[in-house]
């Protein structure tokens, strides 16, 4: 039996100990972060393994969290298979070429996602730094759900409503399905290589998919998320923005054994429409990392009541720590969780 607090949550325990982590706990809102990244371009620091690994390291360090989530990113394991991509500060993922038509769909897809894994060796390297330094705590690693791929992909950046990822579905279906398939299986090889070199959970980030309808989520999106938990062979959290609507669907008929709720929706609630065979994970507002400490603690003892209505909670913020974040409060919400708090 694992022992780990994560990991025991996962399982659908409660240890004693509340396991608590951060979305994107490694970045910005660390001063020595952004030391080590001076002069180092995003996907450049991703693939440096002394530099990841001591990147992934520093918040457990400092914050004393139940888990290090290993420092990379989404668009990493298409950059492995070869596909232009660059993440502009400020901005995120870029893509050199959209894949928008039928053409470029077979383009991308023709790429062998075991190219993935022959690339990976900077990947599983810093992954081994992180595993041997750690010792009991776990590693959490991770992929984009192919639906939040795309959103990127598709759009050739950023955009807000995913509009030109959601439109391909209905326009060209055959299109988004090869495409999607083909992201599952890219998602699919960046998660095993990271747990065959030992990370002991994993986290399917669908950041986007809460732009989908109920509909099409289950049509288009969910049989690929699905696919690309596959064959993982440790525990799943699978997470996703403004899924209210979506949260049943998001238990992917029971492959993830945690679900990921943001602030909009009440843990208790989540956990009246989840039912009892899935952990929770959340769900601190991000905003209110900027608030007073009285009001801020205030959110944190309610959220971690309303917890109490899973079968486990594993707690997190709605999403990723601002860059703007003050780390010391981050600290504090630890030790709150730990029960050392004054
Ligand atoms: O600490 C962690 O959570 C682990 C590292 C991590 C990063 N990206 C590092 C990163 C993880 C898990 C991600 C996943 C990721 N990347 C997601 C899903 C999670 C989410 O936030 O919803 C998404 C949508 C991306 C795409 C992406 N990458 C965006 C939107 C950005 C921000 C661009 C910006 O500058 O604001 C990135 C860049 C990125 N990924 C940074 C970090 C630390 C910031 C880059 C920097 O420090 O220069």
């Amino acid at each position: 039996m694992a022992t780990a607090p994560l990991l025991r949550a996962l399982h659908g325990d409660r240890p004693e100990r509340l396991p608590v982590w951060f979305m994107r706990q490694a970045g910005r809102s660390l001063p020595e972060y952004r030391d080590l990244r001076v002069g180092t371009r995003m996907l450049d620091a991703c693939l440096d393994p002394a530099l990841a690994a001591e990147i992934t390291l520093q918040p457990v360090r400092r914050h004393g969290v139940d888990a290090a989530v290993f420092f990379s990113d989404i668009v990493v394991p298409l950059l492995l298979a070869g596909i232009d991509v660059e993440i502009q500060p400020g901005r995120g993922p870029v893509f050199a070429e959209p894949v928008r038509t039928a053409a470029d769909v077979a383009r991308v897809t023709a790429i062998e996602p075991a190219a993935v894994v022959a690339a990976s060796g900077p990947i599983a390297e810093a992954i081994g730094i992180v595993t041997a330094e750690l010792g009991e705590v776990p590693v959490i690693g991770f992929a984009g759900a192919p639906f939040t791929l795309a959103a990127y992909l598709v759009e050739g950046g950023p955009s807000k409503e995913h509009l030109r990822a959601r439109g391909l579905m209905h326009a060209d279906p055959d299109s988004w399905h090869r495409l999607a398939g083909w992201l599952a299986e890219v998602s699919r090889a960046f998660l095993g290589v990271q747990t065959d070199a030992g990370a002991s959970a994993v986290q399917l980030f669908d950041s986007w998919a809460g732009s989908l309808s109920a509909a099409d989520y289950r049509e288009f999106v969910a049989p690929h998320s699905l696919a690309a938990l596959e064959g993982v062979t440790v525990p799943r959290i699978h997470f996703g923005v403004g899924t209210g609507h979506l949260l049943p669907d998001m238990r992917l008929n029971g492959r993830a054994d945690a679900v990921g709720v943001d602030w909009r929706m009440p843990l208790d609630e989540a956990a009246r429409i989840l039912g009892p065979d899935v952990t929770l994970q959340g769900n601190i507002d991000p905003a209110l990392l900027a608030a007073p400490w009285p009001v801020l603690s205030a959110h944190v003892r309610d959220v971690i009541g309303r917890g109490e209505a899973a079968r486990a909670h594993i707690l997190n913020l709605g999403h990723g720590v601002p860059p703007e974040a003050d780390p010391t409060v981050l600290t504090r919400i630890v030790a709150l969780a730990h029960g050392e708090d004054a």
